[in-house]
């Protein structure tokens, strides 16, 4: 069924994939993000501290998916906080009263770092959390306020924990680092996963699930609930699609 999907962060690395594959399967998508983007010039531009540009995107949306954010560690007073603590209070806030009945949120693998690198693998999404730090505590709060709209106010909620999709300028960092292409997740596994959470029976309540690429070596996260409960089947394996 096709839905009105409303993606903020559109303009980045992962939004303009999430945006080529919800389109491709025939959903009206609407992108909000404070940069433009050459791949989809309808993008509607504003901040996520801006809750009137924040009603207006969300007039008529089914389903949210939030990406917009500060997406590793940075200062926290001046970039988490806004992007990632106040911008999540008011989308969530403006899906609440618009009515959007599922909202996708960009959690992270960031937020189980500490088991990824030295603990029992592959790590499942049920496991005690181990932040990397602010930046990861700003995803468990985005967790922690996507179950509470979920039980409080009916609305279906998905948080993902993502795997490491590289923005421009992060190709040989990951490149040096074997660990990480087991957590490895493509732009289009990234559209794929993403546009499985939009189309997600609407008996998923609330949800926590990890997504990668299929891994090089080893497991890391755990895919499990991703197969089962989103029917999403990784494609490609690192380096495809970089
Ligand atoms: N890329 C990864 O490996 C990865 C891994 C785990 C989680 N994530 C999460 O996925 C999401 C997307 O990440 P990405 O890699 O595509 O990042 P990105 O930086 O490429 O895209 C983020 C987009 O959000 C927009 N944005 C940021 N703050 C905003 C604000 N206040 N108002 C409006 N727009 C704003 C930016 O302009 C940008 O276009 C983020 O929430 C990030 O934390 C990414």
């Amino acid at each position: 069924m096709s839905q009105t999907v409303l993606v903020t962060g559109s303009s980045g690395k992962i939004g303009r994939a999430v945006v080529a594959e919800l389109q491709r399967r025939g959903h009206e998508v609407r992108g909000f993000d404070r940069v433009a983007s050459p791949a989809f010039p309808s993008t509607l531009i504003g901040n996520l501290g801006d809750r009137v540009a924040l009603e207006h995107a969300m007039a008529g949306v089914r389903c949210l998916v939030h990406l917009a954010a500060t997406p590793d560690d940075a200062d926290f007073m001046t970039e988490l906080l806004p992007n990632n603590v106040v911008g999540l209070y008011h989308i969530l806030e403006a899906a609440r009263v618009a009515g959007v009945r599922r909202i996708v949120l960009a959690s992270s693998g960031q937020v189980n770092w500490w088991q990824q690198l030295g603990g029992d693998l592959p790590v499942f999404e049920h496991q005690p959390v181990s932040p990397r730090g602010w930046y990861a505590a700003t995803k468990m709060f985005l967790e922690a306020a996507g179950r509470g709209y979920s039980e409080q106010h009916g609305i279906s909620v998905i948080a993902t924990r993502l795997g490491w999709c590289p923005r421009p300028g992060q190709e040989e960092e990951i490149r040096a680092l074997e660990w990480a292409h087991d957590v490895y997740l493509s732009p289009n596994d990234a559209g794929r996963f993403f546009a499985c959470c939009v189309e997600a029976p609407d008996t998923v309540k609330f949800l926590i699930v990890n997504g990668t690429s299929k891994p090089a070596r080893q497991t890391r996260l755990d895919m499990t609930v991703a197969r089962t409960v989103l029917g999403y089947e990784p494609a490609e394996q690192w380096p495809q699609g970089m």
